[in-house]
């Protein structure tokens, strides 16, 4: 019996422990975090489309965490700053990701701000970039023979046309563009940390 309340403690200081470490102690360093002047709060547009995001799985092959210069040189590859936790104040839940099988994509609003070109590489991201292993996303799109009138012909590279159809974009493809479009975090951040300006 005795060993038995030893093992129970025991585990009721490491859960504790744990607890504080990861819960209680994030949320009292975090809870005073503001969002940078810079950053817009989504608009309904750009939350659908982060919908469409999540739904799609984009997070198993994009970050959205540029890493710190003195870590990688992501800035060198346009990725741009190392986040910080202000940047994320309107992300629930946040999108940092874990894998990097594509470019991180935390600005590429800013790398990459055209329409067209968003919506024609997710159609087929080899019309745009030769040997891409990012799937194609046809279900975000509909081939016909004639578009009606409002509806957005997506411009593809000749050739990628399917039996000479038009492709047109759904809403769902047009709300992804506009959330990709708004992922722009190049704004200017001061935080001051132990009395440094960042
Ligand atoms: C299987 C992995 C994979 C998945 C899933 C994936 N991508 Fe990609 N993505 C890539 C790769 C690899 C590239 C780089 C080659 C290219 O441009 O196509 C890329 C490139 C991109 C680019 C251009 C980035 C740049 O810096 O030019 C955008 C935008 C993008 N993906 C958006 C998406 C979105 C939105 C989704 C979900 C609907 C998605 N990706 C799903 C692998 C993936």
């Amino acid at each position: 019996m005795h060993d038995e309340f030893k093992l129970l403690s025991g585990a009721m200081v490491t859960l504790a422990l744990a607890t504080s470490a990861l819960v209680v102690l994030p949320f009292i360093q975090l809870k005073g975090v503001e969002p940078p002047k810079g950053l817009k709060p989504y608009t309904s547009a750009q939350l659908r489309g982060r919908e469409v995001y999540i739904k799609n799985g984009c997070i198993y092959c994009h970050s959205q965490q540029p890493r710190d210069k003195a870590q990688a040189p992501d800035d060198q590859r346009g990725w741009g700053r190392a986040p910080v936790a202000g940047d994320y104040y309107y992300d629930k839940p946040h999108l940092l990701g874990t894998m990097r099988t594509g470019p991180d994509l935390f600005n590429i609003g800013a790398r990459q701000p055209s329409q067209d070109w968003h919506l024609g590489h997710l159609y087929q991201p080899r019309a745009y970039t030769p040997g891409s292993i990012m799937p194609s996303y046809p279900f975000l799109f509909e081939a016909k023979d004639k578009a009606d009138a409002g509806e957005r012909v997506v411009a593809l590279p000749p050739g990628y046309n399917p039996g000479g159809k038009v492709v047109v974009a759904t809403q769902e493809a047009l709300d992804l563009v506009t959330y990709l479009q708004g992922l722009d975090h190049t704004y200017p951040v001061f935080e001051t940390i132990a009395g440094t300006k960042k």
